[in-house]
């Protein structure tokens, strides 16, 4: 008689517990009846009477189911072609090795079937809104034709209902998410990065296959789409030719922001200026590790870019040779919080080649947030990723699960080291929670 391993009964059902636990996911699991979980919950309990405890492990992860989809195949190519060069340097042993404190409280709470501790209340809450809100207006976004931004209503939300309809008011009530291209899924991903650093910067975002009549066609034939939620107060220049920022701000005015004693107002600008260096920071590290170079080198002058890029295309490279004409582009805060950037439009270059990475979004950075330094040192960045990206369901279940999705996560893992090992090489610091 083949034995059962207890080991694996315990996690499959702890992961059946944890997923019947979590409301936002309710739809998309075929609930146990409550006879049945009783029954598992005794089950557990008396194997876990005869066990010892469970080793802590990331998460349960399911087989690989559908095929992969193309949005992260090129990142798959990539590190095929990588898989025999010389393996990761070896982590550099830094002070801040240890795990953040503030994660072993948590960790207890996951135990109890909690989505993991780095997505809050507000972003489970937003995350649901986006997976199973009701479509009920949408909205063509002017100048952006491959973006659509939908109202959404919650399940039982009935406040919502009795707004009056109309996607203003929808979005002015964070009701709205704006639906991006299939080719854009990498953009959750960077969510799930941003949560998992403890960065806070980027908004919520999840896949989703949509069926409302609403949409156009091309919405609702099958693919998943990104849809992230839509911040109703992201500040704009009134500028028509610079409204993808809440401040405008050339190359050589940030390079002077960052001086270790450059407290310097930035000249007729207010919100630029009560950005604190930290801030930028956050948005060089996470910029790097997916190679956004839209915000701080859309001109690609950290690396030489292929002919067929848009910033040759669009004759924007030529510019690199008079820095004082390069600009920052989508640098923005919300009314809300003027002194911290909100990262938008995250979806990167998961195929960027390793020996072409920008480091030009570096430069001038001299301290890093010792918390996303300290996970990305952990060695667990896969895994941490793994187990965020498991409570996406329409995500992992698209990308093959577990096996489909780690082409890419060591892609962003290989990034990771080379960052350490950039940040050592340059005798670099990292900064605590409360910088001054
Ligand atoms: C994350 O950011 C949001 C605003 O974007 C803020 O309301 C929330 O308190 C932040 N959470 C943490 C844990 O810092
Ligand atoms: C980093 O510090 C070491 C030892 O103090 C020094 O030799 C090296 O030149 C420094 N590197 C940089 C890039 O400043």
């Amino acid at each position: 008689m083949p034995k059962a391993d207890p080991v694996k009964i315990i996690k499959s059902l702890s992961s059946a517990l944890s997923g019947a636990q979590r409301p936002w996911r309710r739809m998309r699991l075929k609930l146990p009846t409550p006879a049945a979980l009783g029954l598992l919950l005794a089950l557990a309990l008396l194997a876990l009477a005869h066990l010892p405890p469970l080793p802590d492990r990331s998460p349960h992860l399911l087989p690989a189911s559908s095929p992969p989809s193309p949005w992260w195949e090129a990142a798959a190519t990539l590190s095929g072609e990588r898989s025999c060069s010389k393996g990761p340097p070896t982590p550099p042993a830094h002070p801040w090795q240890d795990q953040p404190p503030s994660w072993g409280r948590r960790r207890q709470q996951r135990a109890m079937g909690d989505a993991p501790p780095w997505l809050s209340a507000d972003d489970l809450q937003k995350m649901q809104l986006l997976t199973h809100g009701r479509v009920v207006s949408k909205t063509r976004i002017p100048a952006h034709g491959q973006v659509l931004r939908v109202g959404l209503r919650a399940v039982g939300d009935t406040e919502g209902d009795a707004l009056p309809a109309g996607p203003e008011g929808d979005c002015q009530n964070g009701r709205c998410g704006l639906i991006k291209r299939p080719g854009d899924l990498y953009e959750v991903l960077a969510f799930h990065l941003d949560r998992v650093l403890g960065l806070n910067r980027s908004l919520p975002a999840v896949a989703r296959r949509f069926t409302s009549h609403l949409l156009p066609y091309s919405y609702t034939n099958g693919s998943p789409r990104p849809i992230v939620w839509w911040a109703p107060d992201l500040q704009h220049l009134e500028d028509a030719n610079n409204d993808q920022n809440s401040c405008a701000l050339g190359w050589l005015q940030y390079q002077e922001m960052l001086q270790p004693h450059g407290l310097v107002p930035v000249a007729g600008d207010a919100p630029c200026s009560s950005i604190p260096r930290t801030e930028w920071s956050y948005l060089a590290l996470f910029d790097f590790l997916l190679q956004v170079h839209d915000r701080l080198d859309r001109y690609c002058c950290g690396f030489q870019p292929d002919p067929s890029e848009p910033c040759v295309e669009e004759m924007l490279h030529e510019k690199c040779r008079n820095p004082a004409e390069l600009v920052l582009v989508h640098i923005l805060v919300r009314q809300s919080a003027p002194s911290r950037l909100v990262f938008i439009d995250n979806a990167g270059r998961p195929q960027h080649p390793e020996e072409k990475l920008n480091f030009r979004l570096l430069q001038g950075i001299d301290s890093f947030p010792e918390v996303a330094v300290a996970v990305l040192q952990s060695g667990r960045l896969q895994s941490l990723l793994l187990e965020s990206l498991h409570v996406d369901r329409e995500l992992w279940e698209s990308q093959g699960g577990a096996e489909g999705l780690r082409p890419l996560l060591q892609t962003i893992d290989r990034r990771a080291r080379i960052l350490l090992q950039y940040i050592q090489e340059q005798n670099l610091t990292v900064f605590g929670d409360l910088p001054h």
